[in-house]
């Protein structure tokens, strides 16, 4: 029988057969929801204590619902996990790669990724899908994996069907995201798009289909304006501290315009994504159009360090910054997650203490401390603090009393609302200077 007609009445049957390479973030719900759907799944991954605690029920990645889900797919036998690729590669009738593909000095580090298509070669076998999730450099699916697999005799879009499936879930919504996001599918040929396109069907709502090189950079012209648009949020607000004006209310009031539509300001970009993508789309941008993307990741990686700076400037107050405290609120680089990827967080914990500053962290998601004290709660947190610091906007900030804040602190606190999560207005009239990204960092109480 052809590859495609065998392929899709296993789909169609449930009877396929599916290995993910790779079980962290995007790998381990990706497993967990075809495997609801009712398809035979192997989970791979390298890390064998992760294994270990995904077997026994324990992930150790924080997303609602996920664990619950394992332990259900595990004791209904259609889940399996391993840190041996071969046998199930060898059995499967789909591979999908989830395995990280960072950017070290603005180049991607394509290590994991060439270790997992070692890991394919081994077990690949005529009549098998390969699947990608991983997020790549546009042209590595039809550069680098088809010739990898016509090394080895095959024809591609015949003998292996191959497609690039980029994955666009938010951490902490990632198995609602999983099924409600609009899934691209990006096959080699027509054959491994429709297959791909019928098995993304049985777990995803909506699917556009297209070739591998449009999805690759379709998957990182996101991530870029996403950072681009940031970053034009964040030059918005250093001119606002420049003239005296409020930010938010100028993007307020532009955002009006429904042709409009800035993103907020803030510390700076963090996450496994947006700091990372704009480096794999700028390799292919022509020279003379490259400064834009670099500028934009300029500007929302200094957009830190100028925090850094106010945060000194502010507690300095003429009398020094040996000894003072600040209570910094948030760790992660997103609210409600526990996700520390990239933090900006970790960038100004660390410069405040070189500069002496006495750090303590708190946040409710994650145990992270970037080598400081770390509060076991939020009162503790803000008790005798010179500087209070809000680095992400996580819910259970935003009912912070500011009266109650004043009672902890010392006299003269700070408060530095990175997220613009707090009533400036009831933080003054507690009698606590409030500064932000964009504002009132003109207005004297920053010599
Ligand atoms: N995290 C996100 O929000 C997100 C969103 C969209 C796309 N992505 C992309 O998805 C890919 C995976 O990201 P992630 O966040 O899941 O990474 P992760 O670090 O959370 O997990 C990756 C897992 O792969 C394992 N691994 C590494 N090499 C392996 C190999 N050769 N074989 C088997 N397992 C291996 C690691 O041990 C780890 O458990 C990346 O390319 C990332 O850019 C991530």
């Amino acid at each position: 029988m052809p590859v495609e007609s065998r392929l899709l009445e296993r789909i169609s049957s449930r009877r396929a057969a599916l290995t993910f390479l790779g079980l962290g973030h995007v790998g381990l719900p990706t497993a967990v929801a075809f495997s609801r759907a009712g398809f035979q799944v192997t989970g791979v991954d390298t890390d064998s204590q992760r294994v270990r605690n995904i077997a026994l029920g324990k992930c150790d990645i924080r997303e609602p619902g996920l664990d619950e889900a394992v332990v259900a797919c595990l004791d209904r036998g259609g889940l399996h996990v391993t840190c041996d690729s071969y046998e199930p590669i060898r059995m499967s009738d789909f591979v999908s790669i989830c395995v990280p593909t960072p950017v070290e000095m603005g180049k991607p580090d394509m290590r994991n990724f060439h270790a997992a298509l070692d890991a394919v070669k081994e077990g690949v076998h005529r009549g098998m899908m390969i699947l990608i999730e991983s997020t790549i450099p546009p042209s590595t699916t039809s550069g680098t994996v088809a010739p990898r697999l016509r090394s080895l005799g095959y024809t591609i879009d015949e003998d292996i069907l191959l497609a690039y499936c980029p994955e666009r879930l938010m951490p902490s919504r990632a198995l609602e995201e999983f099924a409600s996001n609009t899934r691209i599918i990006g096959g080699i040929g027509p054959k491994s798009r429709r297959v791909a396109a019928e098995l993304y069907k049985t777990v995803s709502r909506c699917v556009e289909v297209t070739d591998a090189l449009t999805a690759e950079l379709s998957k990182v012209a996101e991530n870029t304006f996403r950072d681009l648009n940031i970053a034009y949020a964040n030059l918005l607000a250093l001119t606002a501290e420049n003239l005296g004006a409020d930010v938010n209310e100028v993007i307020r009031l532009a955002n009006t315009h429904h042709r409009v539509s800035i993103h907020k300001p803030g510390l700076g970009v963090g996450g496994s994504c947006l700091p990372k993508d704009p480096y794999l789309l700028i390799q292919h941008v022509p020279k003379s159009a490259s400064d834009l993307i670099r500028s934009a990741r300029k500007i929302n990686d200094e957009i830190t360090r100028h925090v850094v700076d106010i945060l000194l400037k502010a507690m300095d107050k003429g009398t020094g910054i040996k000894g003072k405290r600040i209570a910094i609120l948030g760790v992660t680089y997103k609210p409600d997650t526990e996700d520390v990827m990239n933090s900006p967080a970790r960038y100004v914990v660390e410069a405040l203490t070189r500069a002496g500053i006495c750090v303590c962290v708190y946040d409710p998601y994650s145990p992270e401390t970037y080598g400081t004290e770390r509060a076991s709660s939020l009162d503790e947190a803000l008790e005798g603090a010179d500087c209070v610091m809000i680095a992400t906007g996580h819910t259970v900030f935003k009912s912070i009393d500011p009266d109650h804040m004043r009672h902890l602190t010392r006299s003269g606190c700070v408060v530095f609302d990175g997220p613009r999560i707090l009533d400036a207005a009831r933080i003054e009239a507690a009698g606590l200077t409030y500064l932000g990204v964009g504002y009132g960092i003109q207005k004297g109480r920053v010599s």
